[in-house]
């Protein structure tokens, strides 16, 4: 259906995009989102439109400032306004505005997930980052709907999202794309920005420090490097107790199996665990473990060197895990949750270990190395139960870029989910489903266990014999109680995509977990 004089929804935007300036761009602060009540005059501007519906009182007021040149200029523009679909309209006659970028927002009364505004939010901004070389503001008008300062507040979370542009090293200004901020117009401002700050800001903020510090070379992320960072942005949120383990610390609790694998760096390895007791005294943690591999060469089962860049993202779990503590506590989640950042560069050199040596993990438990390259499960065996054994916790999660199996398996639309505990699968699918991180089930059974039995050690790190991803599986959960409600994420295939989202503009990191988690813990903890 063509919009006629039928402009609704007018979230538009004006003013100046700030192409970003060389003194602003290495720090990469998050998107600052606005909102205001004031109605712009002038500038450039996004105009949101339904298929068919009325334009909106604010956008009427508007269109009527400007001698109706606004809805002659959707008229005349012929614009079917499909969801996602964009038209930009240069001078409009009689209007102060420069340009209009019209979005798209399908049908008005099809009663859109929160996901579905993110979405259009993320991928409004970034057309406009395209179309615009100065700042501007949306102007947000859906007050025709219900919940209509949710859904301002969810479109505004997606542009944040969707303005991430990883684009510190380009030296070349016109390349950056960098926003400091983007403002929304509402007539309800202030009940949107307290919906907007109570929770989504901090989510949003999570996923930016996530894909910031997954995205960066492994010159500048090493274990230590990570743990300094993560510092840095936790110095500032409340109820967040940190803890370091060094190389001399994880000797003398028994770590062998992630002191192994970092044996053959000269960055040595780090175990960072973040708590934060946002919920009731006594209560039972949630625990989550991340993959924390700064750098996977393979060590001496190295790696073939064609694809060898990218495993600068092995550390993706970890910057996961963080970032979800991050987005909980700073939204002040009433939940105990523990994040564990298990960190080791995988380095061959003259003290590295070997194929068939055998390390002994914290647990006891002896592990015969197979292949050095299996190195994900080895510093998890460690991490996981430090985490078991320290926090009982009511639920153990472990992330990690663990195996090319769960990515050939799956894709890059889902991550793999395994669960000895049924209860788990199905709200994990649904927290994915509803946060856009979504998850499928692979299995996870006693002949898993059994593959990765071993005739000199207690176990071995790879199980020739099974699927790839089901040995990784059980390997990690042979060092947590069978009692501990545990789920393991292998995220290889989505916590790097060179393809563009509504909600993810820049190639890289996708920060794969933290909306998954997020959302996990809001649906069954909160
Ligand atoms: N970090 C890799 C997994 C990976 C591979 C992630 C490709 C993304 C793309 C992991 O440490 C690894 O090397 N896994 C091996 C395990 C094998 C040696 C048992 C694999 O999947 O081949
Ligand atoms: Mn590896
Ligand atoms: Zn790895």
């Amino acid at each position: 259906m063509k919009v006629n004089s039928a402009l609704i929804l007018c979230f538009l935007l004006l003013g100046n995009w700030q192409m970003s300036t060389a003194k602003t761009t290495k720090s990469n602060n998050p998107t600052q989102i606005n909102f205001t009540q004031n109605l712009p005059t002038e500038g450039n501007l996004i105009l949101a439109v339904f298929q068919d519906g009325q334009l909106g009182p604010q956008g009427q007021a508007m269109d009527k400032a400007n001698d109706g040149a606004l809805s002659h200029a959707i008229q005349a523009a012929d614009f079917e306004a499909n969801i996602k679909t964009t038209h930009l309209i240069t001078a409009p006659m009689e209007s102060g505005f420069d340009q209009i970028l019209l979005v798209g927002l399908g049908q008005q009364d099809d009663n859109k997930t929160d996901l579905q505004w993110q979405e259009i939010g993320g991928h409004a901004v970034q057309k406009a980052v395209k179309a615009f070389k100065t700042v501007p503001a949306f102007k947000a008008d859906v007050s025709a709907l219900d919940n209509s300062h949710k859904i301002v507040a969810h479109m505004a979370y997606g542009a944040k999202l969707g303005s991430y542009y990883f684009d510190k090293y380009y030296t070349d200004e016109k390349r950056h794309k960098h926003q400091n901020s983007l403002t929304f117009i509402t007539d309800d401002a202030n009940q949107v920005r307290e919906y907007y700050n109570q929770e989504l800001d901090a989510v949003a903020n999570g996923i930016w420090f996530t894909r910031d510090i997954a995205n960066e070379p492994a010159n500048v992320i090493f274990p230590q490097s990570f743990v300094d960072q993560w510092r840095n942005h936790f110095k500032d949120v409340d109820n967040i107790k940190i803890k370091v383990l060094d190389e001399k610390d994880m000797l003398k609790k028994g770590m062998g199996a992630i002191y192994g694998v970092g044996r053959g760096s000269d960055k040595p390895p780090r175990m960072m665990i973040v708590e934060y007791m946002g919920g009731e005294k006594g209560e039972a943690p949630i625990v989550l473990v991340g993959k924390g591999i700064t750098f996977d060469t393979g060590g001496i089962s190295i790696k073939g060197s064609t694809n060898m860049w990218n495993m600068k993202f092995d550390m993706s779990g970890a910057a996961g895990t963080m970032g979800t503590l991050y987005a909980l506590a700073g939204r002040h989640a009433k939940v105990n949750v523990i994040g564990i950042a298990a960190l080791a560069e995988n380095m061959p050199d003259g003290n590295a270990q070997r194929p068939g040596d055998v390390v002994t993990s914290m647990s006891g438990k002896t592990i015969q190395i197979r292949s050095t390259d299996a190195e994900g499960r080895l510093v998890l065996a460690d991490g996981v139960y430090y985490g078991d054994m320290t926090y009982n916790p009511a639920l153990l999660v472990d992330i990690a870029t663990l195996t090319g199996s769960a990515s050939r398996a799956l894709g890059k639309d889902y991550g793999a989910l395994f669960s000895r505990h049924d209860e788990l699968i199905a709200p994990f699918i649904e927290a994915g489903k509803q946060s856009g991180d979504e998850v499928w089930q692979l299995p996870l059974n006693d002949n898993h266990f059994k593959a990765i039995e071993n005739n000199v050690a207690d176990v071995m790190n790879s199980g020739p014999d099974a699927p790839g991803a089901s040995a990784g599986a059980a390997f990690i959960g042979t060092f947590i109680r069978d009692t501990t409600p545990w789920v393991h994420l292998d995220t290889a295939g989505v916590s790097w995509s060179d393809k563009t989202t509504p909600v993810k503009a820049s190639p890289g990191s996708t920060s794969f977990g933290v909306r998954l988690l997020n959302q996990y813990i809001k649906n069954n903890f909160e």
